[in-house]
């Protein structure tokens, strides 16, 4: 019997979408998969080997190399959830800052790099209870999800809880820089080539801008529950 769902959450950036993700994975029990964390631990690794920087990217460097990258997930129970391991170490605090956030849309804009990550996302979600999220999980890594959310909110209101988050982790920002950043990466996001970010037809949206955590959450409970009933 089919008791288990895939969940596909895709939007903006910090507009949420892995706060509800990891909620629901506790709630049902669902595998989380954090598809962004695996395409800013690529621009870590091309950070920490040159190939990307302020003002450039050695694209061709970096696809020779996509070999010997090796991403994994490790939970963590005192978190209650999986940080993110680039070659076996983890790097989840180094991925999270902005030089990174500032580089990853780049880095995410290519092919083979796209391809290589859908392909283990695909394979992490073979088995359903799962909830992945992204910016093409609803519409390449699982077009057949059986739940598809989009979320958006307001630029300012997203940068705003970015800031916070940032500030709140000790890193000194400048809010200005953060609603550049988030402008920036939704532009290059939604206008890349290979797989941009654009609402699923069959997706339902979710504008947070004035929704709580909360609210949000227990929609998006009712809607997991009508699916489990309806399969
Ligand atoms: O979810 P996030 O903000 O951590 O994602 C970081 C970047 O990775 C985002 O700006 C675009 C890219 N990304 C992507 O292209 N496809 C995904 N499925 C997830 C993230």
């Amino acid at each position: 019997m089919k008791n288990k769902i895939t969940i596909a959450i895709d939007g903006f950036s910090s507009t949420g979408k892995s706060t509800i993700a990891k909620l629901l994975a506790k709630k049902y029990n669902y595998v989380y998969v954090d598809t962004g964390a695996m395409y800013r631990a690529v621009t870590l690794f091309a950070k920490q080997n040159n190939y990307v920087g302020e003002g450039y990217l050695k694209k061709e460097e970096l696809i020779k190399e996509l070999n010997s990258i090796s991403l994994s997930f490790k939970f963590n129970k005192d978190l209650g959830f999986a940080e993110m391991l680039l070659n076996g170490v983890n790097v989840e605090k180094e991925i999270r800052t902005l030089e990174v956030s500032q580089l990853v849309s780049k880095v995410a804009a290519i092919s083979e790099v796209r391809k290589k990550l859908v392909a283990e996302q695909q394979l992490m979600g073979k088995e359903r209870g799962i909830v992945m999220d992204g910016r093409d999980i609803g519409t390449v890594v699982f077009p057949d999800a059986d739940l598809k959310l989009f979320m958006t909110a307001s630029a300012d209101k997203r940068a705003t809880r970015r800031y916070k988050e940032l500030i709140g982790r000790g890193d000194k920002v400048n809010f200005d820089e953060i609603l550049f950043n988030v402008q920036e990466r939704d532009r290059i996001d939604s206008t890349r080539k290979d797989s941009p970010l654009v609402k699923a037809d069959d997706a339902i949206e979710f504008d947070n801008s004035d929704m709580g955590i909360q609210e949000q959450f227990e929609r998006i409970c009712s809607l997991v529950d009508r699916k489990l009933q309806e399969i």
